[in-house]
């Protein structure tokens, strides 16, 4: 509503209200006030008559009373309805116009009317001789209906002032109010224009404005302005985690940070080439990229195990490489397992023990004695790694993984002041499930020795919570979700891992139509044919087999989809010691074969089953190809396949089929959700999205990409610094207190 209109309604609701109330009482004053002049006259024709009459009554002249007030009532035409007297034997003289018998009594004055007509004013005057006998009565009768018609020009005209008067009202109204809020306008801008900004001095106060009134409003705008300027500052932070943003955060929060990541797989390969030459190879790892940044922020140390062919060319006498090898920033410390250490701790401990433990992919996890041991000889082997790389007494240690349950503990006992942050980047089991491991204990006291445990989702961090309570000494504050094992507490976190904001593989992608073409070429993939993809490991926790399944059933059910669909698997060879992978593998290649010898025909597959390594740049094309993705995994701590989809879809196009399972379905929450075990309902579910308009395909995306940009790989690191630096700065404020106390009781 416009200001104008806001001050002429209520200008012109009072005007109603008046002239309603107008209306009544014109309508009443006037009536009395013409009353009162009619009366007057009467009184005068009275005056005028009572001498004549009296007169012509001594002389017993009737027929001179009748023409005298004849004539009278002729000059007298305005109004005067007619005059009569009445004898005091009751006769009466009428002269014409009297439609009625005058004689009756009554009051001197009578408004009345005859028969519901026309009213009028009715006067009766008596006539006396001069001894104060009584002759008879003169009677006047005047019309008032001229006085209805003078009360309705009355209110007319009043109406018309207050119309007039109102219009002037409203107008001047409107003009001062301009007026004033011009001024308070200008008063106000003066006042906020030089106000220092809260982010720039927050200690001077900004100065009164020029209009006192304006004092208290303009107070509360500064410090909603102010407040504005930090949420704003707040967001900023959170829309735009960079890793520009984490080395600040480094550099104010944790300025003398010596920082050290301890992970199996390096950042950093150097493997030995056919002509004897070394070449560098950058393992695709989510971790690598989420955790490269931060090393590289404050030139940190990195020890991981050495498993490149030439990796033990390149380091210096301390197993130490600078890397990146190109531009320098941080230091490679390399760790060797030899062949027996890696079958006992890589493969056994945690691949085939584990991994499956903490997957529920019903491939039962097995446990050796053996194996246990050389996990415990090589978390003991990198906690002396990460003490001889620590510069302080008080290092970060960004523990990553189920290949280091035990580092935690081994590292406190040997830096007791150390910031240890671990991730566990796969599911935490119930308890039941994580009761059948023999270490059981071990492994939760192993990671109680972090500052920080950290999974990438709340019900990973409650399965910890119980496990402990079933399985070890403890006191467990469920509020502030800590565990306190002997004096020392760690805080059980979720941090939701995520992806780089763009995916650095996006950059030199050709557009989508480009990416579809090269991919269907490579394929023999024809043109009316749908595309789905899948991105994997070969690991049975993925669900890739299930997939596959529903693919045929969907051929099976929907018929139309034959030749009109295909699926393609890439799949990345892994763990292939192990049989339960072997299997997979081996189960993998058959359904397919069956599902493609059952549908296919020469020129159209169903399922196409590519199983090697993509480079990061070969899976963003397949991203780009497809119209759909599936992510069916039977259980995943995260799964950032189904991120770097979304993150390839700059177009805004394609579905994500998602398992309810991964722990990315709790944030991708307009991706089209399945369960795995579902072989028909995920037909269904992939019908679903090959039929989906592109409208909507396009609302879900980008609700997706703003999630994923917001919440990227950078914004999970930041708030794990965040939260390490907060809990130092505790821990040094407990330690002064602890020296103050003490100081005390020895001074007492
Ligand atoms: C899982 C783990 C990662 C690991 C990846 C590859 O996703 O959580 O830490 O990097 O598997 O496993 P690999 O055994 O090949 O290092």
């Amino acid at each position: 509503m416009s200001v104008a209109i806001r001050i002429v309604a209520p200008i012109a609701g009072v005007l109603i209200v008046l002239a309603l109330a107008l209306v009544p009482a014109v309508n009443f004053l006037t009536e009395q006030w013409f009353a009162g002049e009619v009366e007057l006259r009467t009184e005068l024709i009275e005056r005028s008559l009572a001498s004549p009459i009296g007169v012509l009554l001594s002389r017993d002249d009737r027929a001179g009373i009748a023409a005298l007030l004849d004539s009278l009532a002729r000059s007298e035409a305005d109004n005067l309805r007619g005059l009569a007297f009445c004898a005091a034997d009751g006769t009466a003289l009428q002269a014409a116009g009297l439609p009625f018998a005058p004689c009756q009594d009554g009051p001197r004055f009578e408004i009345t009317t005859q028969d519901g007509g026309p009213r009028f004013l009715m006067a009766r005057f008596p006539i006396t001789d001069g001894d104060g006998i009584t002759l008879g009565r003169l009677v006047v009768v005047h019309d008032l209906d001229f006085v209805e018609q003078r009360s309705t020009d009355v209110v007319i005209y009043a109406l018309i002032a207050l119309i007039i008067v109102g219009g002037a009202v409203a107008v001047a109204a409107l003009f001062l109010m301009r007026l004033a809020l011009r001024r308070w306008a200008r008063a106000m801008r003066e006042s906020l224009a030089v106000a220092p900004s809260p982010a720039t001095n927050p200690a001077v106060s900004p100065p009164a404005p020029s209009l006192p009134e304006l004092g208290p409003l303009a107070r509360d705008i500064q410090d909603m302005l102010r407040a504005l300027d930090e949420s704003r500052a707040g967001n900023e932070i959170r829309l735009t985690w960079t890793p520009e943003t984490l080395r600040q955060i480094l550099a104010q929060e944790l300025p003398d940070a010596d920082v050290i990541v301890v992970s199996n797989r390096e950042p950093y390969i150097h493997n030995r080439t056919d002509d004897g030459g070394i070449s560098l190879q950058i393992p695709a790892s989510g971790l690598v990229a989420a955790l490269e940044p931060i090393t590289r922020a404050c030139a940190g140390t990195w020890v991981a195990h050495g498993s490149g062919s030439a990796d033990r060319d390149v380091v210096d006498a301390q197993d130490r490489v600078p890397v990146p090898p190109a531009d320098p920033a941080y230091t490679l410390r390399r760790v060797w397992l030899s062949e027996e250490e890696q079958d006992g701790y890589y493969y056994g401990m945690a691949n085939e023990g584990l991994w499956p433990l903490c997957h529920l992919a019903y491939v039962r996890p097995v446990f050796r004695q053996d194996d246990w041991n050389h996990y415990v000889a090589v978390n003991t082997r990198f906690a002396e790694a990460v003490v001889a790389e620590a510069k302080s007494l008080r290092p970060i240690v960004l523990v990553q993984d189920y290949h280091f349950a035990l580092l935690p503990r081994l590292i406190r006992q040997r830096l007791p002041e150390a910031t240890i942050i671990t991730f566990w980047h796969i599911p935490w089991p119930n308890h039941e499930t994580f009761g059948i491991c023999p270490w059981r204990a071990e492994i939760l006291d192993g990671l109680l020795g972090s500052t920080i445990l950290a999974f990438h989702t709340q019900f990973h961090c409650n399965n910890f919570l119980d496990g402990v309570d079933h399985y070890l000494e403890s006191r467990i504050d469920r509020e502030h979700a800590t565990i306190t094992v002997g004096g020392l507490a760690t805080a059980i976190r979720p941090y939701p891992i995520s992806i780089e904001w763009p995916p650095a593989a996006l950059a030199g992608q050709p557009p989508v139509a480009e990416c579809r073409d090269t991919v269907r070429a490579r394929h023999g993939i024809g043109p009316e044919v749908r595309l789905g993809v899948g991105v994997e490991r070969f690991d049975f926790t993925k669900g890739i087999v299930d997939r596959f399944r529903a693919v045929g059933r969907l051929m099976e059910l929907q018929p139309e989809w034959r030749g009109r669909f295909s699926f393609l698997q890439a799949a990345a060879p892994t763990r292939s010691k192990l049989p339960a992978y072997r299997q997979l593998e081996a189960e993998a290649r058959a359904v397919a074969e069956e599902i493609n010898e059952r549908f296919g025909t020469a020129d159209w597959q169903p399922i196409i089953l590519v199983p090697r390594h993509h480079e990061p740049d070969e899976v963003m094309t397949l991203f780009r190809a497809a119209d759909l993705c599936v992510v069916s995994s039977l259980h995943d701590g995260m799964n950032l396949v189904a991120k770097e989809f979304i993150a390839a879809r700059d177009d805004g196009e394609g579905v994500l089929i998602l398992s309810t399972f991964a722990g990315a379905s709790r944030e991708l929450l307009e991706a089209l959700i399945i369960n795995p075990y579902d072989t028909d309902s995920m037909a269904e579910t992939l019908a679903q999205a090959l039929r989906m308009p592109v409208e909507e395909q396009r609302e879900r995306m980008r609700l997706m990409r703003d999630m994923v940009r917001d919440n990227n790989v950078y914004r999970w690191a930041g708030r794990m610094l965040l939260d390490a630096a907060r809990l130092r700065k505790h821990s040094r404020i407990d330690a002064g207190n602890l020296q103050f106390e003490t100081e005390r009781r020895h001074g007492a």
